[in-house]
């Protein structure tokens, strides 16, 4: 069975806020991905609210046929929104401001008590827990022992590696944190920075049940696009030939 595609939906956000227009709007974005397969919509909300806006979360959450999974930091602002809008999973990642993209795993070793508390909470609002970690078998044990029901592996430094062998080492160690992941009851998804080029060999891990992608896809919705829509401005310059005054 193929592992469940989750598209990541924040860039179409990222076009529409570098004009702070109304389009390209993430919701319809995510229901053309919807009708051509994708198991579930995934959204970044960030602090700093550079792409997806809590307006989409909500109209999102009314719209989503499949399954919304909703990427936050865990703070106590975005679990009053996790519960205000409830989405079906929520995947606890860290955030730095500065950062272009979520650049590692979160440290569940070391934010344990906090991170409990705040899985209970999303816990008791009947809402799935992923923890977004480094393929590392110290961060799979602590997200086991947390109690969070699944856990996300960040796959950056596979998608980053240069040599051949950074990469089978680092394939190796997704492999690896998912076996042991699976073993524990755990889920498995994985995602960042994987692309048509790279995502089989990922995607191929038995354990992996999940894949969540957004940028490789919106890049490539771009390119398959800009045919079509150019013709259609050059169209509408033709209709307007028609009556030029
Ligand atoms: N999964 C998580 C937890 C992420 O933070 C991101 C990036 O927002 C992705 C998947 C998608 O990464 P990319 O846009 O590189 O495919």
């Amino acid at each position: 069975m193929r592992s469940r595609l989750g598209v990541n939906v924040d860039h179409v956000a990222t076009v529409r806020q570098a004009r702070k227009a109304a389009y390209p709007d993430p919701v319809e974005a995510s229901l053309l991905a919807e009708r051509a397969g994708a198991d579930q919509i995934t959204v970044h909300l960030r602090e700093d609210r550079r792409h997806i806006q809590e307006r989409d979360v909500e109209v999102l959450r009314r719209v989503v046929k499949t399954e919304l999974n909703l990427e936050m930091a865990a703070t106590t602002e975005m679990v009053t929104l996790a519960l205000k809008y409830s989405p079906d999973t929520v995947t606890l990642v860290p955030e730095r401001r500065e950062e272009i993209t979520t650049e590692g795993g979160l440290d569940v070793v070391a934010g344990k008590d906090h991170l409990q508390r705040v899985i209970r909470l999303l816990k008791d609002g009947n809402i799935r827990v992923s923890l977004f970690i480094d393929p590392d078998l110290d961060q799979v044990r602590a997200a086991h022992k947390l109690d969070a029901h699944a856990i996300e592996i960040h796959t950056g430094r596979y998608s980053e590696s240069r040599s051949f062998k950074e990469r089978s080492d680092e394939l190796m160690r997704i492999r690896d944190s998912a076996k042991a992941a699976a073993k524990l009851g755990l889920g498995v998804a994985a995602g960042h920075g994987l692309h048509y080029q790279n995502v089989i060999p990922v995607a191929r891990i038995a354990e992996i049940v999940e894949l969540n992608i957004g940028h490789s896809i919106v890049a490539r919705a771009l390119m398959t696009g800009m045919e079509a829509a150019v013709k259609d401005m050059v169209e509408l310059l033709k209709e307007a030939a028609l009556a030029k005054t």
